[in-house]
């Protein structure tokens, strides 16, 4: 096995999250409000975007640097064309263990076929909730639950493991933790609750919408027993709970409440190919230049080690202290790097 490299906080390399567009059909309040990403929004140019063999290419190089899983996200990923033909590309890399896929479901039901046959593992699909009133308005485009619900089953019959992610904010969606649970147990997925989160700059996040973690387990224990259960690998960045009678389990994700970044082994590459080391980074580093000047694979992999050595961040952590100067810092948009 490879050994990964390790930043400045010990931490390697095991995981490549990458956006293959920063386009979107929906328009989730906590992520691209209308107000900001309206029709006179500038999206990237298709000649901007890394193309599938330089993904693929940088993929290999990340790989012979440790990463084990691959994940795929967007904006909405399914936006880009032809991603069946990258995922296939990816599969091909050798000592890729995982490939998974994060969505927002509405496009899943026309592609959850050829994915799976392209070699995707599995999709992580984002709900936030049963309801199509409110799940119409965090969606900001009015979409339905059911066009979501219809993609899971799509993805569960073409044979993907599924997972779905709820977002919590108190005050807009968290009556429907209940109900989320109750319904995603029955069906057999695991449903994760996310801390609503102050990623970017634009969704005016305040930390009184946030329903911590501790809370929700609270809220579903009191109806269904829930008991610990430990991670599935070092770094997993939900803390699992099963259920005790019967089957099923849930995740809490607590970015806010629980910091994860002690064990964040986790790089993300935008569209347009820039490296970040942390979700909440104010800028990243380009590859898109050197690819195109035509650097080697050495060269290409001595940057990105480099740039993992000199690795330090730990914002989630460091929010904690909740200063002004953490707080107001200029961060990249979600919708550009995926979350
Ligand atoms: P598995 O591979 O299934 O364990 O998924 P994952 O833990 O990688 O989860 P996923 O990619 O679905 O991430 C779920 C959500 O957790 C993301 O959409 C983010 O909201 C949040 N998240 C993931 N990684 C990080 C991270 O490095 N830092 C912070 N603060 N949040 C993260
Ligand atoms: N806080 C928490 N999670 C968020 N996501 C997007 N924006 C936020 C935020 N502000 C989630 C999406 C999806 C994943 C890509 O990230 O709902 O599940
Ligand atoms: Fe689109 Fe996902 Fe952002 Fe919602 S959270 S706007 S579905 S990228
Ligand atoms: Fe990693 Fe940054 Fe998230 Fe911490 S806040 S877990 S360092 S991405």
């Amino acid at each position: 096995p490879t050994r990964s490299i390790v930043d400045k906080l010990q931490r390697p390399l095991r995981d490549l999250r990458i956006s293959v567009t920063d386009q979107c059909n929906f328009r989730c309040r906590y992520c691209m409000p209308e107000e900001i990403f309206g029709s006179d929004y500038k999206f990237l140019p298709k000649e901007k975007l890394l193309t599938f063999e330089e993904l693929t290419r940088l993929t290999r190089i990340f790989v012979s640097l440790g990463v084990e899983k691959v994940r795929i996200t967007g904006g909405e990923p399914l936006m880009r064309r032809d991603l069946p033909t990258f995922i296939h590309m990816i599969s091909k890399v050798g000592r890729v263990k995982d490939i998974a896929m994060t969505t927002n479901g509405s496009l899943l039901a026309k592609h959850a076929k050829a994915l799976k046959e392209a070699g995707l593992h599995r999709v992580t699909v984002s709900l936030d909730s049963l309801d199509d009133d409110r799940f119409g308005q965090m969606n900001g485009r009015g979409f339905k639950v059911s066009h979501v619900l219809e993609g899971i089953e799509a993805a569960a019959a073409a044979g993907l493991q599924i997972k779905v992610n709820m977002v919590v904010q108190k005050g807009t969606n968290d009556q429907d933790v209940l109900p989320m649970a109750r319904y995603f147990r029955e069906k057999g997925h695991i449903l994760r609750f996310i801390e609503y989160m102050d990623v970017g700059n634009s969704n005016g996040w305040r930390l009184d919408q946030v329903l911590p973690s501790r809370d929700i387990v609270e809220r579903i224990h009191r109806e269904m027993p829930l008991e610990p259960v430990g991670p599935n690998h070092y770094g997993e960045v939900a803390s699992r709970y099963r259920y005790l009678e019967g089957k099923g389990e849930i995740g809490l994700i607590s970015s806010v409440t629980q910091a994860f970044c002690s064990t964040c082994t986790r790089v993300r590459l935008s569209a347009e190919g820039k490296m970040y080391s942390c979700l909440f980074a104010s800028a990243g580093t380009d590859l898109r230049a050197p690819l195109r000047e035509g650097k080697s694979d050495p060269e290409i992999r001595e940057l990105i080690t480099e740039f993992w050595r000199h690795r330090t961040d730990r914002y989630s952590e460091e929010r904690l202290s909740n200063t002004p100067e953490i707080t107001k810092k200029k961060k990249v948009e979600m919708s550009h790097i995926g979350g």
